[in-house]
């Protein structure tokens, strides 16, 4: 009998090993594209046109339409379904109804969490911490492909310069190194080592391209900008994402440069496909191919499927273009058969290696709990990390709880479950949520008489109704916490503002209470960067915890009770006023750069002033020329110096590498994380170069009075830039390099490259 069972287990054990060298054969490319051959010399036209076609599903039951669809070949990709009896059902239909057998792909938008919500991501762009990042996408996926999901439309990696566009808050914020550096660490999370692991799903790098530049911060709108910019500022994190493997990119609803980008050859042919030889698949965003007749770039449904076809589309989501007008295209020899199976292979290649063909269907058990306490962790560690100190006067955090003996928490925000979770959170519930409010009780316990009053039902409330009892709560209390700012549904999509103060009698509020005397600090939680220089002048500490998710409440917390120090640094440069947009840290010198000599302000011109251009730099009259905070800006309890930068060599060879060191001490008395960026300044250029730009970072932990040095590795290649002849190259000539905790770091070294 034990004999039998050990033979048993043997054959087993063989069988199995056997079925995992089987599959890692089939994976391997040769393999993959004899299979893709296979399948097109099998397929017909319509079952590979079906391939082409993303269909929303959406619905609490799936049309019958829709099914004999699936039944027919005529859908390869679904999105929005994420009931796992439904996807395994409309996966059956695929793999075992249809003639192919294709699975589908599952797709659904799982931008900061599916269950489990993490800090939007500028706000996990705020943590400059790739690890937390890369973690996050990974418990993503995990509670995203327990439903049978197995693509997310992310990572989000549109460059976004201007706060009043709503889907600032999507974006890892404005710089292309940060971004192209957490972009990929999102698409190692989502997509693991292996695209066919259990728990891996496929990401889509969106949205090629400029669209976080469309003008003037409106969403949809036109962008227009020289190559040069579209090269050296946009596409980078794109470039990085293709490297780094990403299975899909979607195109943006912008048109660029006169050209929509979902028809821009340009664009996904010279430069996705030819240049960076990019082997993964183009997917159209959300009827973005019909839009181009809308665009006024084509003339009809026929046309506008043309255009995106040629263009290099290969798949098009929730619109029939292709469906109906591909065939007549072709018939026409207007798109050939050839460049129709170069298309859907890129579609096959990913199904395949997402291992669907050996394994469509999804067993829940099979993955962790939703919203375990393990993710939960993740998600509170990610929220502490992405919060920004913004203000801390007089060391007023943190707060000491055998200082005070009560708080008065204050605003709209401080319990919320619904809004602290932020914008693009289909799945995310509610009921998980941990507010600021609950972990403030519990930190308070009996010691410290905590009394709480909303002020503002809402942040868009423009009435005085709840001021008295908040202006009296806050007069009998040692401190006052006020959470302020955006409700999730003034960001995202289709949601810009051009007014992005405090959106209601916030700001009226905010005054009202700090004319009580009492320390106020202002915790504001929103998608954007708001213009918050008028409060932050009449509070005393402010923390800027964006749409903080699931866990932002006790995150929160900690930080305020100095269970942790903050980390957080913006990835995004703060304006002083809406009309400095759009500000950023890496801009041009100009031939007239202000200093602070050169700023005179409104109110010092005298009456009948002689003409004149006021030492003729370049400043606002009435905002100067500073944010009101710097890009990679972010306080901590403890404080830090930067000493004794030095390089390896004063002069290196184009092709050589050289080290940028400092000296880092945590001088303060509280052990902290700080990062720690390399930014450099390329003199002279044969175009213009930005006066700043990163180039590196680290986060790291001290403990006080530790020094670490800070060792950066920089090849000549990281300086390239495409030049005035369009071509990637760096150049001879001298450098500035700084180390510091922010872009305004001081301390600086130089170096020249030759030939
Ligand atoms: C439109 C959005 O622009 C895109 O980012 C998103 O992934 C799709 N809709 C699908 O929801």
């Amino acid at each position: 009998m034990f004999n039998k069972l050990i033979s048993c287990l043997l054959l087993a054990i063989l069988l199995s090993s056997a079925s995992i060298s089987q599959a890692a054969a089939d994976q391997r490319p040769e393999q993959i594209e004899q299979q893709i051959s296979k399948l097109l010399t099998e397929m017909t036209l319509a079952e590979k046109i079906g391939q082409m076609a993303l269909v929303n599903i959406g619905a609490t039951k799936v049309p019958a339409a829709t099914q004999q669809d699936i039944r027919d070949g005529k859908v390869g990709s679904i999105l929005n379904e994420v009931d796992v009896n439904k996807v395994n059902a409309l996966q059956r239909l695929a793999v075992e109804e249809s003639r192919m057998g294709i699975p589908l792909l599952v797709g659904r938008d799982v931008i900061h969490g599916f269950k489990t919500i993490f800090p939007l991501p500028l706000g996990q762009a705020a943590s400059w911490n790739p690890k937390l990042v890369e973690q996050a996408a990974r418990i993503s996926a995990l509670e995203a492909a327990k439903s049978g999901v197995n693509w997310t439309f992310a990572p989000m990696i549109d460059i976004s310069r201007d706060p009043r566009w709503g889907r600032i808050a999507e974006t890892l914020g404005e710089d292309p190194y940060l971004s192209s550096v957490l972009g990929t660490a999102m698409i190692r999370g989502f997509q693991g080592s292996d695209l066919a692991d259990k728990g891996s799903i496929a990401a889509s790098a969106k949205h090629l391209a400029g669209y976080g530049a469309a003008e003037s911060g409106l969403d949809y709108n036109s962008v227009d900008m020289s190559e040069q910019k579209l090269r050296n500022v946009y596409l980078p994190p794109f470039k990085a994402a293709a490297e780094a493997g990403v299975a899909s990119i979607m195109t943006s609803f912008n048109d660029l440069n006169g050209i929509p980008s979902t028809g821009n050859e340009h664009l996904l042919k010279q430069i996705l496909r030819r240049e960076w030889e990019y082997p993964g698949f183009v997917v159209s965003d959300w009827q973005s191919v019909g839009q181009l007749t809308m665009h006024g770039f084509t003339t009809n449904d026929k046309e506008a499927a043309y255009e995106a076809a040629n263009a290099g589309v290969d798949m098009e989501m929730a619109g029939t273009m292709y469906a109906d007008n591909l065939k007549l295209l072709i018939e026409e020899d207007r798109i050939s058969l050839q460049q129709i199976d170069s298309m859907v292979a890129n579609i096959l290649r990913i199904k395949i290696q997402l291992g669907l063909f050996n394994n469509p269907y999804t067993k829940a058990s099979d993955f962790p709990e939703l919203v375990n306490a393990e993710h939960l962790q993740a998600a509170k560690v990610s929220a502490m990390q992405s919060v920004v100190l913004l203000k801390n006067s007089h060391h007023t955090l943190p707060l000491d709880k055998h200082q005070i003996s009560s708080l008065a928490v204050i605003g709209p925000m401080a319990d919320d479950p619904y809004e602290q979770l932020g914008t693009w959170i289909f799945d995310g519930d509610p009921l998980h949520s941990q507010t600021p409010l609950m972990a403030l009780k519990k930190h308070a316990g009996d010691g410290i008489q905590l009394r709480y009053a909303k002020g503002l039902q809402t942040t868009r409330t423009k009435n005085r109704d709840g001021f008295a009892e908040a202006v009296r709560i806050a007069s009998q209390s040692d401190v006052v916490i006020m959470f302020m700012g955006e409700e999730s549904i003034l960001s995202g999509e289709a949601h810009s503002r051009a007014d992005i103060d405090l959106p209601g009698y916030q700001q009226q509020l905010i005054s009202e209470i700090a004319a009580t005397g009492k320390p106020v600090i202002l915790v504001v939680m929103a998608g954007r960067p708001l213009t918050i220089e008028q409060p932050a002048n009449s509070v005393a500490a402010i923390l800027y915890a964006w749409h903080p998710g699931t866990m932002g409440g006790p995150a929160i917390a900690d930080l305020l009770f100095g269970v942790e120090s903050p980390s957080g640094k913006l990835p995004v440069t703060f304006p002083r006023m809406v009309g400095q947009i759009p500000i950023y840290y890496a801009r041009k010198n100009t031939g007239k750069p202000a200093t602070d000599e050169t700023v005179v302000h409104i109110d010092d011109i005298e009456v009948r002033a002689k003409q004149t251009s006021f030492g003729m730099t370049s400043f606002y009259l009435d905002a100067g020329h500073r944010p009101l905070y710097p890009f990679g800006y972010g306080l901590s309890y403890s404080e830090f110096s930067y000493d004794n930068i030095q390089t390896s060599t004063k002069q290196l060879k184009l092709g050589e590498t050289i080290q940028i060191t400092a000296e880092l001490t945590n001088t303060g008395e509280t052990e902290a994380e700080e990062v720690a960026q390399l930014y450099i300044r390329d003199l002279v250029g044969n175009i213009t170069r930005p006066i700043k730009e990163l180039k590196g970072f680290i986060k790291i932990r001290l403990k006080p009075g530790e020094t670490q040095i800070i060792n950066f590795q920089l090849h000549t290649d990281d300086l390239a830039f495409y030049n005035r002849k369009m071509e990637l190259a760096a150049e001879p000539g001298a450098f500035y390099a700084w180390i510091g905790g922010s872009s305004e770091a001081t301390l600086k070294t130089e170096f020249h490259i030759t030939k």
